[in-house]
């Protein structure tokens, strides 16, 4: 594709874009003179989609109206509502429908997979994460290996990238879990690294560690609805993943998970209970004689807040309506790939993208570090991200001196992409006194 540097190019992209209309599915938070903002911040947290409201908006008149009653009326029943999602989820994640469940949030998941998928021995204790994991799953992995008793300092198998480099090869992931893989318990990384946008080869990780006899499981914040994925053939022990950043179904939303149904019917799993988990025929008896549902579904703790799962399922409408996840990559490719040519041929020397240049490592997230001089203010890169705010373009922080930005295929045109960069280039010129 030969892309151009102007507007008429983008616009002629847009309207050759055959889901261009979902936008009007969204809605789209306006700057202070009423335009539409440059909404690139949909790997924190994605727009509301229009049916997302209107579902919250039935289940308060359904309780409303209903009351207790609700449980069990109407064409959307919360008793069983968690599986109106599940397939939604199971398109997105490439999982069987009854690999996949609708629970808790995102860390608290990981926990809960951790304590029936991190089992160490006195050979095999460790947990493979990368040193630059998200703060949560770290915190998580370090108080599971404490809570069995061992020193993060062994027990945690760090990987960070080379000396001099943004991102981890994948050579040097698959020779660690070669080398290590006897004393690893389990390996736990991201589906797409949320720092550098980087996407992991979910398949070859999978395959070489459980080839060592390790357990994998993916943390799919960044990935989930990012890019598409195949977890049951993968044969992936099990992934969390959290609901608010490209599935859009707003902040602290209720998260997902899966388990290869290989683990379902595995009797010898440890596994903290709770009486959503139980066999759903004889849950009400209240026997108090745990029988697990031979499905993800066993997992569940606690009855789930249907208003929430209520805006997910409006959100995986809106997918659905879109064409579903590989027509969305579809786009996401090119929104990002003129991104990055935008990026490269009005700014090289002054952006550098941290995000890996070829399609099978990156996703809709571009991080792009803004290059200091030696004279420059260490403020610099953050003052730029502020003034490109002002001008109504919403991207992430992240220090020392990153912004990431993620053009998102269900709300995102080629228009904003052409002025984001149009914006922060007029804004790093300008902090360079070049007019
Ligand atoms: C990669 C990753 N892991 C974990 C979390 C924590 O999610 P939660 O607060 O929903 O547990 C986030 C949140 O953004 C994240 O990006």
């Amino acid at each position: 594709m030969q892309y151009q540097n102007s507007l008429e190019f983008a616009k002629a992209m847009d309207q050759q874009d055959p889901i261009a209309k979902i936008r009007d599915e969204f809605s789209i938070p306006k700057t202070a003179d009423g335009k539409d903002e440059i909404y690139l911040c949909g790997n924190s947290l994605g727009l509301q989609p229009k049916l997302a409201a209107e579902y919250v908006k039935r289940e308060l008149t359904q309780w409303a109206e209903q009351g207790v009653k609700g449980h069990f009326s109407g064409d959307f029943p919360w008793m069983p509502y968690h599986e109106f999602l599940a397939e939604g989820f199971s398109e997105l994640v490439g999982a069987k429908k009854n690999e996949v469940v609708s629970m808790n949030t995102l860390t608290a998941n990981l926990h809960f997979m951790m304590v029936s998928f991190y089992q160490p021995t006195d050979k095999r204790f460790k947990i493979l994460i990368e040193d630059h994991a998200f703060p949560s799953d770290h915190y998580a992995v370090e108080s599971q290996v404490k809570f069995h008793g061992y020193d993060p300092k062994d027990a945690m198998l760090l990987i960070k990238p080379r000396e001099g480099e943004e991102t981890i090869r994948k050579e040097d992931l698959i020779e660690l879990i070669e080398k290590e893989g006897d004393s690893i318990a389990l390996v736990m990384l991201p589906g797409v690294q949320y720092y550098t946008g980087q996407v992991f080869d979910m398949k070859a990780i999978t395959y070489v560690a459980q080839n060592k006899g390790c357990m994998v499981g993916f943390d799919l914040a960044h990935a989930a609805g990012n890019i598409p994925m195949k977890l049951h053939d993968w044969n992936v022990d099990f992934a969390c993943w959290c609901t608010y950043k490209y599935l859009n179904s707003g902040p602290g939303s209720v998260a997902g998970c899966f388990v290869h149904e290989k683990h379902h019917t595995n009797e010898s799993l440890p596994r903290f209970a709770g009486w959503w988990g139980h066999d759903k025929m004889s849950r009400f008896k209240m026997e108090n004689n745990f029988k697990p549902m031979e499905s993800a579904e066993a997992w569940q703790l606690s009855n789930p807040p249907v208003l929430s799962l209520a805006a997910i399922r409006g959100s995986l409408d809106t997918i659905k309506n879109a064409g579903g996840i590989n027509v969305l990559r579809d786009k996401a490719i090119k929104l990002s790939s003129y991104m990055r040519f935008l990026l490269e041929t009005q700014l090289a020397g002054e952006v550098d993208i941290l995000t890996p240049n070829n399609i099978d490592e990156s996703g809709s997230q571009l991080s792009l570090a803004i290059k200091l001089n030696p004279n420059d203010s260490p403020e610099l890169g953050k003052q730029i991200f502020d003034a490109i705010e002002q001008k109504g373009v919403i991207g992430d922080w992240r220090y020392p001196n990153v912004i990431r930005v993620a053009p998102v295929p269900l709300y995102n045109s080629f228009e904003d992409v052409y002025q984001f960069v149009r914006i922060l280039t007029s804004e790093i010129n300008s902090q360079r006194g070049v007019q």
